[in-house]
This record gives C-alpha cells, structure tokens and sequence, in this order.
C-alpha cells in the first residue's frame, strides 16, 4: 500500500487494521470469503476508470476493445462452469441481479413466491420491508417444523396463488434444495423458477451440491460468497429458461441495462473472470468437499456439545443454531463469540418467537476458515471453543442474576461478556489457531 500510506494515511491505516483483523479471527460468516491475490488484483486495476454501458459490440462509448473481451471472457467461462446457455456478469451485486431478474420477468404488482426470512430465505425474495415484497404481490413459503423446506405447502400455495415466477433459494438453509420438486412445482402452474444460489455456487461447481442447471429457468448467484470471487453477481439462463421463452435472455440483459444499471463494473467482471477460471481448475474441488466436510464435523460436534441445530445438521457449509435450550439470545452469544475471535452472525430461526433484532439463533459457515486451510481437526477446536464459552455465559448469566428481558439491553450484554472469565483465554486459544492457518489460499 504504498501510494496509499503517503496519499491518505487514515484510510491506509484502516485497511491495515481490517487486514489484521481478518488475519487474527476465523471468518465464520457463511456468506463471507476471501477472494485470492488474483482477484484482487483484477479488481483493483485500471479497467475500473473504463465506462462501457451497454454489452460487448454494443457499447455507447469508444475505446471498448479490452474491456469487451474481458466481458466476454467472464461469460463464456460462467456459461461453461455452470451449464448454462447465457450469462449476463454485469449485475452490481445480488440484491440488484434479483430485482433485475424480476423486472424482466414480472410486472408491479404481479405475484411472486419465495422463502420466508426467518425460514432462511433472503430480503429479496418477497420480505414486506424489501423492495421486492413492495411492489409485487409476495406470497411467502415457509421450513416445516423440522426445519427442512417443505415442498407439499409450496406446491399447495403455488396452485393457489398462481405465482408468476417462483424463487427457489436460501440464505440461511442448511440443507439440500430438491430442484426437480421446485420444477414440478413451477411447471404446475406456470411459473418461470429462479434458483437464488448465491450461498452454494462453489459448492455447485466444486460438486458437492447439485446444481439446479438441468431443473430451472434463470440462476442468479453472487460472486462473493462460496465461489471466492469479487464483489458481483451474474445472472444465468439455463436451455429451459430458453425453451421457456426464447426471449428471456433479451428481457433481462435489458432489465440490467438500461433498466437497472448504468456502466458495468469491468473491474470486478475482470475478478469474476478470475474467480471463474479459478473455480474451474481441479483444486477447487477438493476445497469445495473440505467446505462441506468441515461444515459436518463441526455440525456433528456441536451436536454432541448439546446445541440444537435447525433441521439436526447441515449439507453444506452452513450451520443454523437455535439457542432456545440455551436460554441466550443470539445477539449475546454473537458479541461473546466474536470477543474471542469467532466472527458469526445473530439469525432468526424457523418460527422464531423473538423479533429479528433479537433473533433465537445464530449462522455460521466454512468457507473462509476452509480457504486458509483448516480442516477437521480445527473444527473439533472450534466447536469445543464455542461449547466452553456459552457454558461460561450460561454460568455468568446465572450469577448476576440477569433476566431475559434485561438481556434485550446492550449494557446488559456488554456487563455479561465483561463478567465471563473463559473470554480471554479462549481469546488467546483463537489468535493462536488463527496464526497457525495464515491468510493465503491454500486451494
Ligand atoms: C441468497 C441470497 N440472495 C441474494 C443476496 C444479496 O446479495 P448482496 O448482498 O450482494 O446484495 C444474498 C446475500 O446475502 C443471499 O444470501
């Protein structure tokens, strides 16, 4: 960072800090990665200062020669890795690729069928407070009390609410999505049928998790989370989307741009390129089955732990604790987890009778901790780790006579964590783990 620390000390500073930060905790947020030196420096080069609205050979500014083979280049590799007819690598980020594909798609007001969020669905699949459950009439399906989707109620609610295009995708599900059902499903009534596989894509292609290619219309995927690429998002056409309707690819490269977007982030679409041709070289297989191999251990160890898991374990990288056996909000046993280095997030759980700010769970994952090599033998660590802090909470908590309501309050929290004398131990447990496994990929 050279130019950086004589150009702006401050902001050199902080990212040298964010660095550190990443370097001495275990990334455990399931949608989180770290994209490889490669990445980054695509990312970062000068194809960022390049205007280019519009799509290779039809751009409306000149000097476009680079930045469309480029382009191009992250297509043909997206359209290849995922089994799909056409790729659109242009979409800012997930939340953007969703509304575009809803705007080709559906008109105002139509309706639409997706995944509750506190079922693990995103905001963008139908939530009242997003942009998608604003405009469109969204009817929202929801896990079964085993946690697991339950495909008779979506198809029950399909038939009965004709959706326009249904959404089949996750953001905090465990578990495998039967992508033949939802075609059924959708063919029943119509439908065209997005698959959202932004957690899962590396999965996908790491074959590890079955990709929905064979099944749906349109996939829509980020390009930061389990593929390892920059910050992005791509949209996938697959031959029934086609098949569906022959202009599709067209109503949404439109919707993109110009309905959605101006000018292409050609920087990043150079790192989704990258990411892409990383992806497909046979190493990230065997990081793909690590992703899903720690996943389990650890699941099975928090098991034995006695944590209660939402739908009893995970097939993927993520995992999904409901923390109600453990009298302890998800927000306390979050900040706790993080003061010893182990960065996760707070989550709603099915039927959840907390409101989301005070959510009864909490989501954690392998991919960033699987990207600097961990394996079975750190998730054994890990879980014990968590399992010896949240007995010390549950003790502490106890001890000064804190209620659940009193829970609620921040200060309550910060004086429980502040109380729980395991924290600096394990603190030390973490950073030594951590400097074990530095931040280089190891796939
Ligand atoms: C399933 C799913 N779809 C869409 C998104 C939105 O992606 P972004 O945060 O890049 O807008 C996310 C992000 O967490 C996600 O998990």
């Amino acid at each position: 960072m050279k130019h950086l620390r004589k150009v702006d000390p401050q902001i050199a500073e902080l990212v040298a800090k964010e660095q550190k930060r990443q370097e001495t905790t275990l990334m455990m947020i399931p949608s989180e990665n770290m994209a490889s030196s490669a990445v980054e420096e695509a990312v970062a080069s000068s194809l960022g200062n390049k205007y280019a609205e519009g799509y290779p050979h039809r751009r409306y500014y000149q000097g476009q020669g680079y930045v469309d083979q480029v382009e191009q280049l992250a297509a043909v590799r997206a359209k290849k890795l995922f089994d799909v007819d056409c790729a659109n690598v242009q979409p800012y980020s997930g939340s953007p690729a969703n509304l575009a594909v809803l705007l080709a798609l559906c008109n105002p007001g139509d309706t639409i069928l997706g995944l509750a969020l506190d079922s693990g669905g995103h905001l963008t699949h139908g939530a009242n407070v997003s942009f998608t459950g604003k405009f469109f009439n969204a009817v929202q399906y929801s896990v079964g009390k085993d946690g697991f989707l339950d495909y008779e109620q979506i198809s029950r609610l399909a038939k009965k609410t004709k959706p326009r295009l249904i959404i089949a995708g996750t953001t905090a599900y465990p578990r495998i999505i039967d992508w033949k059902k939802f075609a059924q499903i959708a063919d029943d009534v119509g439908a065209y049928l997005l698959a959202d596989i932004s957690h899962i894509s590396g999965l996908i292609v790491g074959g590890v998790y079955p990709s929905p290619s064979p099944h749906v219309h349109v996939m829509m995927t980020t390009t930061h989370k389990s593929l390892r690429g920059p910050r992005g998002a791509m949209i996938l056409v697959t031959h029934r989307g086609l098949a569906k309707d022959e202009k599709i690819m067209d109503k949404i490269d439109k919707a993109v741009f110009p309905g959605l977007q101006g000018g292409p982030h050609e920087n990043t679409i150079a790192g989704i390129a990258v990411a892409l041709k990383e992806a497909s070289a046979p190493h990230f297989k065997k990081y793909a089955k690590q992703i899903v191999a720690n996943a389990k251990t650890l699941a099975q160890e928090l098991l034995s732990y006695g944590f209660t898991l939402v739908s009893g374990g995970t097939d993927s990288h993520l995992i999904l604790i409901d923390l109600r056996n453990k009298d302890l909000l998800g927000n306390t046993m979050a900040v706790a987890c993080e003061r010893i280095g182990i960065i996760l997030n707070r989550n709603a759980i099915p039927f959840d009778p907390n409101p989301p700010f005070y959510p009864s769970g909490i989501r954690l994952g392998t991919p960033g901790i699987t990207s600097r090599g961990m394996k079975e033998k750190e998730m054994k660590k890990i879980a014990s780790f968590m399992h010896t802090l949240i007995k010390d909470l549950l003790e502490t908590k106890k001890r000064l006579g804190i209620s659940k309501e009193d829970e609620k309050k921040k200060e309550t929290r910060k004086r429980l964590v502040a109380h729980t004398k395991s924290i600096p131990l394990l603190r030390t447990e973490v950073f030594n783990l951590c400097k074990k496994f530095p931040l280089k990929e190891v796939y």
